[in-house]
């Protein structure tokens, strides 16, 4: 196939993902490329089992994070098609897009910063999320950051979102939310986001940091009229169940080196929130009980209620047994006319065992301030 597009190019600047011990680097493009991602002297190609792809509108590379952490840099590199034929295929000359890149700091704070429930909106959740500014170590995207997956351009929010906040030179770590499962495109989202072997649950691992990124799918019953019998997210549970177990199970969060263990998830399933989203209450139970009695974890991450709160243990959203404390960062503010004037979202900072979780505006005021009880062993 011929690519007549001379101005095709990345979108955005890469986002770093962080899924088990890799890093996704992903991007949005227009048009035909080759795409790879070169740190030092190694090269990772975006390929489909030996073959470089460039038919597509969102590369992914999974590279080593180890060596990235070590390297500090990375580039991305692309080789616009001119013409794919079977034979002496042609391509423009590769061009090179070189990021710096810092790792979670291994000593001193460790800042985070989380956004959920943006809902398709930039220009105030992005402001809010530059909070730390170049002193930011980890993005966290947790859920409803479309408002829908209705059309494919929607996808590009996300990383709109890590450009602004990251510049493609620090980690990222995305959850599903539950409006993102809904529209013509949601069956494509793992295309777009993200996963571990198209899976969108998955552990991950930053420097003194273990965490667990967990999907509940939608907020009611597979036969709600919503739906129209397009989900089945009930089967979709019972599979992470098993992948929650084998977590508990293979003991990777007792490193003696992980301090911080946390669990991002969009909704706070520990809470039983009024019909019809009261759902899968046993299995949510289940899940809690195995977080509670075997991962313990220090913090559970959350967006969806579209609030900004810390529910401690025999707390509000403790409906099952919370193993922890539970934080819903999260909040877009509407003015009368109901135009949004505002987004709340929640800074992070863990620093010698404490977890301190800030909410704050897009003027990067600081409104409420509170040290959580750690809990994790
Ligand atoms: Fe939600």
């Amino acid at each position: 196939m011929s690519n007549d597009n001379k101005a095709c190019t990345l979108l955005t600047a890469p986002a770093v993902f962080a899924v088990e011990n890799t890093y996704q680097i992903m991007a949005p493009v227009s048009g035909e490329m080759l795409f790879w991602v070169e740190i030092g002297d190694e090269k990772y190609y975006d390929h489909s089992n030996g073959i470089i792809r460039s038919d597509t509108d969102m590369h992914r590379v999974s590279v080593p994070m180890d060596l990235l952490d070590r390297a500090g840099e990375y580039s991305v590199c692309i080789k616009r098609i001119i013409d794919r034929k079977p034979y002496f295929p042609e391509t423009e000359e590769a061009e090179r897009f070189t990021y710096k890149f810092r790792p979670v700091r291994s000593d001193g704070p460790v800042n985070i910063y989380h956004l959920a429930d943006t809902h398709g909106e930039f220009a105030h959740s992005s402001q809010t999320g530059t909070f730390f500014g170049d002193d930011i170590d980890l993005l966290i995207l947790n859920g409803d950051i479309l408002d829908d997956s209705g059309e494919i351009e929607n996808f590009e929010l996300t990383f709109r979102l890590c450009e602004t906040i990251t510049h493609g030179e620090r980690p990222c770590v995305f959850s599903r939310g539950n409006h993102d499962l809904r529209g013509f495109y949601a069956e494509k989202l793992a295309d777009y986001t993200p996963t571990q072997n198209g899976k969108s649950y998955y552990t991950f691992r930053l420097g003194k940091i273990w965490g667990i990124v967990l999907d509940c799918g939608e907020d009611k019953s597979d036969s709600h009229g919503e739906y129209g019998g397009a989900v089945c997210c009930s089967q979709f549970r019972r599979e992470e169940t098993q992948f929650l177990k084998a977590v508990a199970e293979k003991g990777d969060y007792l490193d003696s080196a992980i301090e911080y263990r946390l669990v991002v998830v969009h909704n706070p399933f520990t809470y039983t929130n009024e019909p019809p989203f009261d759902i899968e209450q046993d299995l949510f139970a289940e899940w809690t009980e195995i977080l509670r009695e075997k991962i313990k974890p220090d913090c559970i991450i959350s967006g969806h209620l579209h609030d900004t709160l810390v529910s401690e243990i025999g707390g509000k959203l403790d409906s099952k047994g919370q193993p922890c404390p539970v934080t819903v960062g999260s909040k877009p503010v509407y003015d009368e006319g109901g135009n949004l004037s505002d987004f709340i979202g929640c800074a992070i900072t863990l620093d010698g065992g404490k977890i301190s979780v800030s909410f704050t505006d897009s003027k990067h005021n600081v409104l409420s301030t509170q040290v959580l009880n750690k809990q994790g062993g």
